[in-house]
């Protein structure tokens, strides 16, 4: 055996040597349903876009703009071929929270009503020293950007991924577009990080999210409740009829584990001896 090499062979036994481990033994386990378990990335970085091709069968995207979804899909589809896969055995599946009344109007206004309620104005700063690095309390949240610059080299929250391009970049960034509209630090925020995914009525939100998919923004979306608990009755109401009217959301489970459901293919686990 290699080293780093991961080896199972008959009866569950399995060794692996490597820089971190050498361990040896037998899984006392037996093998899920669904055989090799669902593998999720999350992560976007080239090394990360490129990992989630060659071994991944799930990839989170930050992107709910379409225009920007898009853009993401396509580059990590197009990566599958050099790993000897075809593009359907990657699934992009961005995170969606969706706001459904009765008309567009209410849907708008309510959706602005629990952006606000969620980004209160201890949560503005708190993303702002996020980005800055630093102590920003004593900032007004009704008031303009901060006029100090980010601490490049403070330690809260390295390596999120928002920050890959720099505190400072991201900063200034921020600077423009308050300035540009004239948004005071909590507005920004609520820019920045908040608002829903798909606002509307019930037909609206259906068009917005079929739409999305059939131009290759998504293969689907983790749907998170914009309130908790009952924050989906709507969507699962009001909007799934719709779109199972059109055909495209499943009417019955057509398999029994999250592969199945997910429309993924088996797959073969890492190495199996006989
Ligand atoms: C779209 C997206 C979703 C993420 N979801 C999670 C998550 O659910 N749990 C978690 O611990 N980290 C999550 N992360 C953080 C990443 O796993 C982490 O920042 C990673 O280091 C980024 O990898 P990258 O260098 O390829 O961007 C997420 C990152 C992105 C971009």
């Amino acid at each position: 055996m290699r080293t780093g090499e991961f080896v199972r062979s008959g009866a569950g036994a399995f060794a692996h040597q490597g820089r971190h481990f050498d361990i040896a033994g037998r899984f006392t386990t037996p093998r899920g349903p669904q055989g090799h378990p669902v593998v999720i990335q999350a992560g976007e970085s080239d090394a990360g876009r490129e990992f989630a091709a060659a071994d991944a069968d799930v990839i989170f995207s930050k992107y709910n703009r379409l225009d920007e979804a898009r853009a993401f899909y396509r580059d990590v589809k197009g990566r599958l071929a050099r790993h000897g896969r075809s593009p359907d055995e990657l699934k992009v599946i961005p995170t969606a929270t969706v706001v459904v009344a009765d008309t567009d109007e209410e849907a708008a206004a309510y959706a602005d009503e629990i952006t606000r309620a969620q980004v209160s104005p201890q949560t503005a700063i708190a993303h702002l020293e996020a980005v800055w690095g630093r102590d920003l309390s004593v900032y007004d949240p009704d008031g303009p950007l901060p006029d100090v610059d980010p601490e490049p080299d403070s330690l809260i929250l390295k390596g999120h991924s928002v920050f890959r391009k720099g505190r400072a970049e991201t900063a200034r960034k921020w600077r423009e577009l308050a300035e540009e509209r004239g948004l005071s630090i909590r507005e920004l925020v609520i820019e920045v990080h908040g608002g829903q995914t798909f606002v509307g009525g019930p037909r609206t939100v259906a068009d917005a999210i079929d739409h999305f998919v059939q131009t290759d923004g998504a293969d689907g979306f983790v749907l998170v409740p914009h309130l908790t608990p009952g924050g989906l009755d709507d969507l699962v109401d009001r909007v799934v009829p719709l779109l199972q009217e059109r055909g495209v959301f499943r009417e019955d489970y057509t398999g029994t584990t999250l592969r199945d459901h997910l429309g993924l293919r088996p797959r073969t686990p890492v190495k199996e001896d006989a």
